[in-house]
Protein backbone atom coordinates (compact mmCIF):
# COMPACT_ATOMS: atom_id res chain seq x y z
CA UNK A 1 0.00 0.00 0.00
CA UNK A 2 1.18 3.23 -0.72
CA UNK A 3 -0.01 6.08 1.62
CA UNK A 4 0.34 9.89 0.53
CA UNK A 5 0.87 12.68 2.60
CA UNK A 6 0.31 16.25 1.34
CA UNK A 7 1.61 18.52 4.35
CA UNK A 8 3.90 17.52 7.00
CA UNK A 9 2.84 20.61 9.60
CA UNK A 10 1.83 19.70 12.76
CA UNK A 11 -0.58 17.19 12.02
CA UNK A 12 0.86 15.93 8.94
CA UNK A 13 4.01 14.76 11.05
CA UNK A 14 2.19 13.68 13.99
CA UNK A 15 -0.24 10.97 11.83
CA UNK A 16 3.08 9.82 10.05
CA UNK A 17 5.03 9.27 13.55
CA UNK A 18 1.79 8.31 15.17
CA UNK A 19 1.30 5.24 12.20
CA UNK A 20 5.28 4.44 12.08
CA UNK A 21 5.64 4.46 15.80
CA UNK A 22 2.41 2.09 16.23
CA UNK A 23 3.52 -0.41 13.55
CA UNK A 24 0.69 0.64 11.23
CA UNK A 25 3.02 1.47 8.45
CA UNK A 26 6.02 1.11 7.42
CA UNK A 27 8.49 3.92 6.32
CA UNK A 28 8.86 2.34 2.79
CA UNK A 29 4.95 3.06 2.94
CA UNK A 30 4.70 6.59 3.08
CA UNK A 31 5.68 9.24 0.25
CA UNK A 32 5.14 12.81 1.95
CA UNK A 33 5.37 16.41 0.46
CA UNK A 34 5.16 19.62 1.89
CA UNK A 35 5.44 23.26 0.94
CA UNK A 36 8.38 24.16 2.77
CA UNK A 37 10.00 20.70 1.77
CA UNK A 38 12.97 20.11 4.61
CA UNK A 39 9.91 19.95 6.63
CA UNK A 40 9.26 16.42 4.73
CA UNK A 41 13.09 15.81 4.37
CA UNK A 42 13.58 15.77 8.44
CA UNK A 43 11.06 13.76 8.46
CA UNK A 44 12.23 11.27 5.83
CA UNK A 45 15.71 11.69 7.70
CA UNK A 46 14.33 10.34 11.44
CA UNK A 47 12.67 7.14 9.67
CA UNK A 48 14.80 5.60 6.44
CA UNK A 49 12.38 4.13 3.64
CA UNK A 50 10.28 7.34 3.61
CA UNK A 51 10.10 9.39 0.31
CA UNK A 52 9.63 13.04 -0.44
CA UNK A 53 8.29 13.83 -3.17
CA UNK A 54 8.63 17.06 -4.35
CA UNK A 55 5.25 18.15 -5.52
CA UNK A 56 1.65 17.42 -4.85
CA UNK A 57 1.18 16.10 -7.73
CA UNK A 58 4.30 13.69 -7.50
CA UNK A 59 2.41 12.01 -3.91
CA UNK A 60 -1.14 11.68 -5.51
CA UNK A 61 0.13 9.37 -8.84
CA UNK A 62 -0.20 6.03 -7.34
CA UNK A 63 -1.42 6.67 -3.67
CA UNK A 64 -3.55 4.69 -2.79
CA UNK A 65 -4.52 7.00 0.06
CA UNK A 66 -3.84 10.40 0.01
CA UNK A 67 -3.88 12.30 3.20
CA UNK A 68 -4.87 16.37 3.49
CA UNK A 69 -3.11 18.02 5.95
CA UNK A 70 -3.14 21.00 5.03
CA UNK A 71 -5.16 24.18 6.61
CA UNK A 72 -8.89 25.10 5.21
CA UNK A 73 -7.07 28.51 3.29
CA UNK A 74 -4.56 25.90 1.97
CA UNK A 75 -6.92 23.52 0.13
CA UNK A 76 -7.38 25.60 -2.79
CA UNK A 77 -4.01 25.29 -4.07
CA UNK A 78 -3.57 21.81 -3.55
CA UNK A 79 -6.86 20.54 -4.49
CA UNK A 80 -6.03 22.60 -8.01
CA UNK A 81 -2.54 20.80 -8.45
CA UNK A 82 -4.14 17.17 -7.93
CA UNK A 83 -6.94 17.33 -9.74
CA UNK A 84 -6.27 16.37 -12.90
CA UNK A 85 -4.32 13.17 -11.31
CA UNK A 86 -6.66 11.60 -8.67
CA UNK A 87 -8.47 8.86 -9.55
CA UNK A 88 -11.84 6.97 -8.69
CA UNK A 89 -9.79 4.27 -7.20
CA UNK A 90 -8.13 6.57 -4.48
CA UNK A 91 -9.33 7.16 -1.17
CA UNK A 92 -8.82 11.07 0.03
CA UNK A 93 -8.55 11.72 3.14
CA UNK A 94 -9.13 15.44 4.73
CA UNK A 95 -8.44 16.21 8.29
CA UNK A 96 -9.63 19.85 8.30
CA UNK A 97 -13.64 20.44 9.30
CA UNK A 98 -14.62 23.01 7.57
CA UNK A 99 -13.89 21.24 3.99
CA UNK A 100 -17.27 19.77 3.53
CA UNK A 101 -17.46 15.71 1.81
CA UNK A 102 -19.39 17.56 -0.58
CA UNK A 103 -17.15 19.94 -1.80
CA UNK A 104 -14.17 17.21 -2.09
CA UNK A 105 -16.43 14.86 -3.90
CA UNK A 106 -17.75 17.77 -6.64
CA UNK A 107 -13.60 18.54 -6.99
CA UNK A 108 -12.08 14.99 -6.92
CA UNK A 109 -13.13 11.95 -8.37
CA UNK A 110 -12.01 9.89 -5.90
CA UNK A 111 -13.87 8.53 -2.86
CA UNK A 112 -13.66 10.80 -0.05
CA UNK A 113 -13.36 10.43 3.81
CA UNK A 114 -12.96 13.20 5.92
CA UNK A 115 -11.11 12.00 9.25
CA UNK A 116 -10.17 14.85 11.91
CA UNK A 117 -7.45 13.83 14.52
CA UNK A 118 -6.02 14.78 17.46
CA UNK A 119 -3.29 15.78 19.23
CA UNK A 120 -3.65 12.74 21.71
CA UNK A 121 -3.03 10.31 18.61
CA UNK A 122 0.72 11.37 18.77
CA UNK A 123 0.58 9.16 21.80
CA UNK A 124 -1.59 6.57 20.41
CA UNK A 125 -4.63 7.58 22.31
CA UNK A 126 -7.95 9.58 22.07
CA UNK A 127 -10.54 9.37 19.47
CA UNK A 128 -10.17 9.89 15.32
CA UNK A 129 -13.43 11.62 14.17
CA UNK A 130 -14.28 9.28 10.67
CA UNK A 131 -16.87 10.67 8.61
CA UNK A 132 -17.34 8.19 5.36
CA UNK A 133 -18.48 9.81 1.89
CA UNK A 134 -21.06 7.62 0.04
CA UNK A 135 -17.97 6.42 -2.58
CA UNK A 136 -16.26 4.60 -0.18
CA UNK A 137 -16.80 0.28 -0.32
CA UNK A 138 -17.75 -0.83 3.53
CA UNK A 139 -14.33 -2.27 2.93
CA UNK A 140 -12.52 0.59 2.31
CA UNK A 141 -13.94 1.71 5.37
CA UNK A 142 -13.06 -1.31 7.47
CA UNK A 143 -9.67 -0.31 6.21
CA UNK A 144 -9.48 3.04 7.57
CA UNK A 145 -11.01 2.17 10.85
CA UNK A 146 -8.08 -0.77 11.01
CA UNK A 147 -5.83 2.25 10.44
CA UNK A 148 -6.50 4.42 12.32
CA UNK A 149 -7.63 1.52 15.65
CA UNK A 150 -3.79 1.66 15.45
CA UNK A 151 -3.33 5.11 16.64
CA UNK A 152 -6.55 6.15 18.28
CA UNK A 153 -10.19 5.13 19.31
CA UNK A 154 -11.58 5.55 15.75
CA UNK A 155 -15.32 6.81 16.16
CA UNK A 156 -17.67 7.21 13.41
CA UNK A 157 -19.43 10.75 13.34
CA UNK A 158 -21.95 12.39 11.53
CA UNK A 159 -20.41 15.35 9.80
CA UNK A 160 -23.68 17.34 11.03
CA UNK A 161 -21.75 16.96 14.34
CA UNK A 162 -18.26 17.68 13.10
CA UNK A 163 -17.71 20.59 14.55
CA UNK A 164 -18.89 19.81 17.98
CA UNK A 165 -17.19 16.45 17.82
CA UNK A 166 -14.03 18.21 17.13
CA UNK A 167 -14.16 20.59 19.85
CA UNK A 168 -14.33 17.78 22.34
CA UNK A 169 -11.84 15.76 20.58
CA UNK A 170 -9.66 17.89 18.71
CA UNK A 171 -9.57 21.58 20.46
CA UNK A 172 -10.52 19.71 23.77
CA UNK A 173 -6.49 18.91 24.75
CA UNK A 174 -5.79 22.62 24.41
CA UNK A 175 -9.05 23.54 26.39
CA UNK A 176 -7.90 21.09 29.18
CA UNK A 177 -4.36 21.95 29.05
CA UNK A 178 -5.37 25.43 29.74
CA UNK A 179 -7.57 24.92 33.16
CA UNK A 180 -4.35 22.66 34.11
CA UNK A 181 -1.69 25.82 33.18
CA UNK A 182 -4.02 27.85 35.25
CA UNK A 183 -4.75 25.73 38.36
CA UNK A 184 -0.91 25.04 38.27
CA UNK A 185 -0.58 28.90 38.32
CA UNK A 186 -2.43 29.48 41.07
CA UNK A 187 -1.45 26.88 43.19
CA UNK A 188 2.12 28.43 42.62
CA UNK A 189 1.67 32.12 43.58
CA UNK A 190 -0.43 31.25 46.10
CA UNK A 191 1.15 28.72 48.19
CA UNK A 192 4.49 28.66 46.51
CA UNK A 193 4.87 24.85 45.72
CA UNK A 194 7.15 24.73 42.58
CA UNK A 195 5.92 24.56 39.02
CA UNK A 196 7.75 21.80 38.84
CA UNK A 197 6.32 19.70 41.17
CA UNK A 198 2.72 21.16 40.76
CA UNK A 199 3.04 20.69 36.55
CA UNK A 200 3.67 16.66 37.39
CA UNK A 201 0.60 16.48 40.22
CA UNK A 202 -1.78 17.91 37.92
CA UNK A 203 -0.65 15.79 34.73
CA UNK A 204 -0.64 12.43 36.37
CA UNK A 205 -4.09 13.42 37.69
CA UNK A 206 -4.99 14.67 34.26
CA UNK A 207 -4.19 10.97 33.10
CA UNK A 208 -5.66 8.99 35.83
CA UNK A 209 -8.72 11.04 35.45
CA UNK A 210 -8.60 9.83 31.85
CA UNK A 211 -8.68 6.68 32.66
CA UNK A 212 -11.32 6.51 35.09
CA UNK A 213 -13.41 8.23 32.23
CA UNK A 214 -12.84 5.43 29.55
CA UNK A 215 -11.87 2.39 31.09
CA UNK A 216 -12.47 3.09 34.71
CA UNK A 217 -16.26 2.67 34.51
CA UNK A 218 -17.20 6.26 36.00
CA UNK A 219 -18.85 8.59 34.02
CA UNK A 220 -17.94 12.77 34.73
CA UNK A 221 -20.77 12.82 37.18
CA UNK A 222 -20.19 9.92 38.94
CA UNK A 223 -16.77 10.80 39.45
CA UNK A 224 -17.46 14.00 41.05
CA UNK A 225 -19.83 12.37 43.47
CA UNK A 226 -17.17 9.36 44.41
CA UNK A 227 -14.69 12.30 45.30
CA UNK A 228 -16.98 14.83 46.45
CA UNK A 229 -17.98 13.24 49.74
CA UNK A 230 -20.59 15.00 50.97
CA UNK A 231 -19.49 18.40 53.62
CA UNK A 232 -16.02 17.53 52.45
CA UNK A 233 -13.36 20.41 50.63
CA UNK A 234 -14.15 18.59 47.11
CA UNK A 235 -17.60 19.45 47.46
CA UNK A 236 -16.98 23.42 48.23
CA UNK A 237 -14.22 24.02 45.22
CA UNK A 238 -17.05 22.06 42.58
CA UNK A 239 -19.52 24.41 44.27
CA UNK A 240 -17.71 27.48 43.25
CA UNK A 241 -17.06 25.99 39.63
CA UNK A 242 -20.51 25.26 39.23
CA UNK A 243 -20.87 28.94 40.01
CA UNK A 244 -18.58 30.83 37.58
CA UNK A 245 -17.94 28.23 35.15
CA UNK A 246 -21.21 26.73 33.73
CA UNK A 247 -21.82 29.20 31.40
CA UNK A 248 -18.27 29.94 29.87
CA UNK A 249 -18.87 26.18 28.19
CA UNK A 250 -21.83 27.52 26.06
CA UNK A 251 -19.93 30.46 25.20
CA UNK A 252 -16.75 28.21 23.93
CA UNK A 253 -19.58 26.21 21.73
CA UNK A 254 -20.62 29.62 20.38
CA UNK A 255 -17.25 30.70 19.47
CA UNK A 256 -15.79 27.59 17.73
CA UNK A 257 -18.95 27.38 15.62
CA UNK A 258 -18.77 30.90 14.58
CA UNK A 259 -15.28 30.53 13.84
CA UNK A 260 -16.21 27.48 11.54
CA UNK A 261 -18.77 29.42 10.11
CA UNK A 262 -16.89 31.96 8.96
CA UNK A 263 -14.01 29.19 7.79
CA UNK A 264 -16.47 26.98 5.85
CA UNK A 265 -17.77 30.61 3.71
CA UNK A 266 -13.93 31.29 2.86
CA UNK A 267 -13.58 28.24 1.86
CA UNK A 268 -16.78 27.69 -0.47
CA UNK A 269 -15.86 31.76 -1.84
CA UNK A 270 -12.41 29.92 -2.76
CA UNK A 271 -13.31 26.92 -4.18
CA UNK A 272 -16.35 27.29 -5.80
CA UNK A 273 -16.43 31.87 -5.35
CA UNK A 274 -19.31 31.81 -4.13
CA UNK A 275 -19.97 35.53 -2.27
CA UNK A 276 -18.27 36.03 1.08
CA UNK A 277 -19.94 39.29 3.08
N1 LIG B 1 -3.41 20.98 15.09
C1 LIG B 1 -4.35 20.14 15.53
O1 LIG B 1 -4.40 19.71 16.72
C2 LIG B 1 -5.40 19.66 14.56
C3 LIG B 1 -6.30 18.67 14.96
C4 LIG B 1 -7.24 18.18 14.03
C5 LIG B 1 -7.28 18.70 12.75
N2 LIG B 1 -6.41 19.67 12.40
C6 LIG B 1 -6.47 20.20 11.04
O2 LIG B 1 -5.30 19.86 10.38
C7 LIG B 1 -5.05 20.81 9.34
C8 LIG B 1 -3.58 21.16 9.37
O3 LIG B 1 -3.31 21.74 10.63
P1 LIG B 1 -1.83 21.82 11.19
O4 LIG B 1 -1.97 22.19 12.62
O5 LIG B 1 -1.07 20.59 10.81
O6 LIG B 1 -1.30 23.06 10.33
P2 LIG B 1 0.22 23.39 9.94
O7 LIG B 1 1.13 23.00 11.05
O8 LIG B 1 0.23 24.81 9.47
O9 LIG B 1 0.52 22.43 8.72
C9 LIG B 1 0.08 22.67 7.42
C10 LIG B 1 1.21 22.24 6.50
O10 LIG B 1 0.74 22.26 5.16
C11 LIG B 1 1.81 22.73 4.35
N3 LIG B 1 1.25 23.26 3.10
C12 LIG B 1 0.50 24.36 2.90
N4 LIG B 1 0.17 24.49 1.61
C13 LIG B 1 0.74 23.44 0.96
C14 LIG B 1 0.77 23.03 -0.40
N5 LIG B 1 0.13 23.72 -1.36
N6 LIG B 1 1.46 21.90 -0.70
C15 LIG B 1 2.09 21.18 0.25
N7 LIG B 1 2.10 21.54 1.56
C16 LIG B 1 1.43 22.65 1.90
C17 LIG B 1 2.47 23.81 5.17
O11 LIG B 1 3.76 24.05 4.69
P3 LIG B 1 4.73 25.22 5.22
O12 LIG B 1 5.74 24.51 6.05
O13 LIG B 1 5.31 25.83 4.00
O14 LIG B 1 3.87 26.20 5.98
C18 LIG B 1 2.42 23.20 6.58
O15 LIG B 1 3.57 22.44 6.88
C19 LIG B 1 -5.94 22.02 9.64
O16 LIG B 1 -6.94 22.08 8.68
C20 LIG B 1 -6.52 21.73 11.00
O17 LIG B 1 -7.85 22.15 11.09
C21 LIG B 1 -5.46 20.16 13.26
Amino acid sequence: MRVGFIGTGSMGSILIEAFIRSGALNPEHIVATNRTLAKAELLAEKYPGMQVARSSKEVTVGADLLFLCVKPSEYKAVIDEIQDHALPGQIVISITSPVLIRHLEELLPSKIAKIIPSITNFVLSGATLCIYGDRLTPEDKELLDNLFSHVSAPIRVSEQYTRISSDLSSCGPAFLAYFVQKFVEAAVDTTGISEEEATQLASEMTLGTGKLLTTGGFSPAQLQKRVAVPGGITAEGLRLMEKELCGVFYDLIRTTHSKYEEDLEKVEARFFGTKVD
